[in-house]
Formats: C-alpha cells, sequence, structure tokens
C-alpha cells in the first residue's frame, strides 16, 4: 500500500537497497545483484512481485503455482513457534492457478529476476503428475526466468513421492525435453526435502546429473519436529505440517555440503533453509550455495533483513 504513493518507491530503494559489485552473481545465465532471494509460498500468485522488488531482492520465487486454481487446506494453517523462531504451515499449495499469475505477471516489468516454483493439483494422481507440471512450465514460460519444480512440499498428500528414483526421472526427463524444444531453454532445478535419506540424495544427484538439470534449491520445509526445542508439544498438537526457520538451519546448511560435494562444481545450488540470521547466510555459500533464500527469517527479523545479510556479505568478502 505505502508503494502506491508517489516517491515512496525511491524511499525504500534509499532504505533497503544495496549496491556493491562484491554482491553480483554470474549463474543460471544471469547476472543477479546480489545472491539474496525471496523463498517460494511468500508470493505464490504473482500479487506483490514488483513491490517485493523494491526491498532489495536479488531475485524472487514465485509459485508454487499449479494449472487449476485450489483453495488448499482449511484455516488455520499457518503458525508461528516463537520459542523456536520458526513457523509450522500446511498450506497446501492454495493458489489461483497458473494462468491468473501468468496474466499479472504480463502486465509488469518487474527490474528483478523471477524464478516460477510449479507443482500439481491435489485432486491430480501422481501417475498424471508430469501432465500438471508441464501446463504449469508452458504457461509461465515467457513470464518467468528460471523454473523450480517442487517435488518436495509435505503439504499435498503423497507429493514427496515423486522423490523417488523411477518417477523423478521420468518427471525431469518430460520437462527437460518440453524445455529442449524451446529456441532458448530455461533453467531448470529441482526443489528437495530436508528429509530425504543418504540414498536418496544420491539417486536425485545422479538424475540431477543424467538429466542435465541446472541445479537444486535445498531445502523445503521439514517434517520433523526432532530439532523443536521449545515448542515441541505445541507443534504436536498442532498437527501436520512443515516446519521451516531455525531448526533447519544446520540441516539444510548440511545437506547443501553434501550435495555440492556429489554434484561438483557446475550445477546450480540455491541455499535455503532456516537463514535467521547473516551468518547463517554466509555459511550456506559456504557451504556451497551459489545463491540463498529467506523466507521464515524475513518473517521474523522484517524487510531490513535483506539489506543486513547483503551488507554482511560484502563485509566479509
Ligand atoms: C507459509 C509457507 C508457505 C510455503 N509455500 C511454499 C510453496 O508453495 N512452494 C515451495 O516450494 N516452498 C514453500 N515453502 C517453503 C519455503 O520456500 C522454504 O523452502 C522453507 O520455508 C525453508 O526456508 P525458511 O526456513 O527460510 O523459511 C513455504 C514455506 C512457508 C513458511
Amino acid at each position: 500500500m505505502a508503494l502506491a504513493i508517489p516517491g515512496v518507491t525511491f524511499v525504500f530503494k534509499l532504505l533497503f537497497k544495496v549496491d556493491s559489485p562484491k554482491l553480483k552473481r554470474k549463474v543460471l545465465g544471469f547476472t543477479f545483484d546480489n545472491p539474496v532471494g525471496l523463498a517460494a509460498g511468500f508470493d505464490k500468485d504473482a500479487n506483490y512481485v514488483q513491490e517485493l522488488s523494491h526491498l532489495g531482492f536479488g531475485f524472487i520465487e514465485i509459485g508454487t503455482l499449479t494449472p487449476k486454481p485450489q483453495p488448499g487446506n482449511p484455516k488455520p494453517r499457518l503458525f508461528r513457534l516463537k520459542g523456536d523462531q520458526a513457523l509450522l504451515n500446511r498450506m497446501g499449495f492454495n493458489n489461483g492457478g497458473v494462468q491468473d499469475a501468468v496474466e499479472r505477471l504480463k502486465k509488469l516489468n518487474p527490474n528483478v529476476i523471477i524464478g516460477g516454483n510449479i507443482g500439481k493439483n491435489k485432486v491430480t494422481p501422481n501417475e498424471d503428475a508430469a501432465h500438471d507440471y508441464l501446463i504449469a512450465f508452458e504457461a509461465l514460460f515467457n513470464v518467468v526466468d528460471y523454473f523450480v519444480v517442487n517435488v518436495s512440499s509435505p503439504n499435498t498428500p503423497n507429493l514427496r513421492a515423486l522423490q523417488d528414483k523411477e518417477p523423478l526421472k521420468k518427471l525431469l526427463e518430460q520437462l527437460q525435453l518440453a524445455n529442449n524444444n524451446k529456441k532458448k531453454p530455461k533453467p531448470i532445478l529441482l526443489k528437495i526435502a530436508p528429509d530425504l535419506t543418504t540414498e536418496q540424495i544420491d539417486d536425485i544427484v545422479e538424475i540431477v546429473k543424467s538429466t542435465k538439470l541446472a541445479g537444486v534449491v535445498a531445502t523445503n520445509t521439514t517434517i520433523s519436529r526432532g530439532e523443536l526445542e521449545q515448542t515441541k508439544e505445541q507443534a504436536l498438537d498442532l498437527g501436520n505440517g512443515g516446519v521451516s526457520g531455525a531448526p533447519l538451519t544446520q540441516h539444510a546448511t548440511q545437506i547443501i555440503k553434501t550435495l555440492r560435494t556429489k554434484l561438483g562444481s557446475e550445477p546450480v545450488i540455491i541455499g535455503v533453509g532456516g537463514i535467521m540470521s547473516p551468518q547463517d547466510a554466509q555459511n550456506k555459500l559456504e557451504a556451497g550455495a551459489d545463491l540463498v533464500q529467506i523466507f521464515t527469517g524475513f518473517i521474523y527479523n522484517g524487510p531490513s533483513f535483506i539489506k543486513n545479510i547483503n551488507k554482511h556479505l560484502i563485509k566479509v568478502g
């Protein structure tokens, strides 16, 4: 709302933007002004891309978008676990459908790199999932810069089974086929859960390499309640959902480290999960991430968090 007032955009830029050659990153064929992005799920329907771009993000990931609109799970479905600096959500891919978002994005000229995070509708069985992902991919192709295939949300029943070797390989091969039929293919990344076994991670690494995927977004929210120290009982009472924020910090960083070792230097890693301080962002980059994303840390720290991370990254070089 504030940004609708003339002149306020300028003030926001002064307040929140940090420009420095030290922050620029050449990744995925683009030059990112800085490596700090907004994670998927905050602006699922691309309602606020222009406004959010004024807060200093280097990139914004919209979605998860599904072919058809769907309401998501009944409310309440999003909770703060303040004692653990965490959130618990079971939103369930509430979104207005991919076409609606496309129409909105067509009208914008945002000065920021946009990722399109795609998923399947709840009613679509896993056997037909590829069809849903392909619809969302085709619809968004001309209005986003890169894609993220989300098979890792805990809030769509059975979705994470698509992370298994055979269905995952099939899905990604079909998407890459559609992508390679384009004049200028776009980078496709895979978003993974933090709750995978070592074998599953090995399978994913193999598939990323064999399908020549651009990279991996690690990680989504966790179904584990193990790291909750002060709010474990409360979380158990609240029921199903994915936990994000501080309880995820170390584990997500460890997964990034493992992925970097196993993937080699080329595939891009976007590190996300529990970045609650500028140091956490630095740790993810040092673990091997090329870029990072924030969600829960943005909620708890407010809009100046992006600037604080970027200033810290300039300081530590
Ligand atoms: C309320 C909420 C909704 C989310 N929705 C999505 C989504 O639609 N698609 C997706 O890939 N990730 C979604 N996420 C996961 C985030 O993008 C991110 O991977 C996760 O929260 C870990 O990062 P964080 O600890 O910085 O929050 C959501 C997270 C939250 C808290």
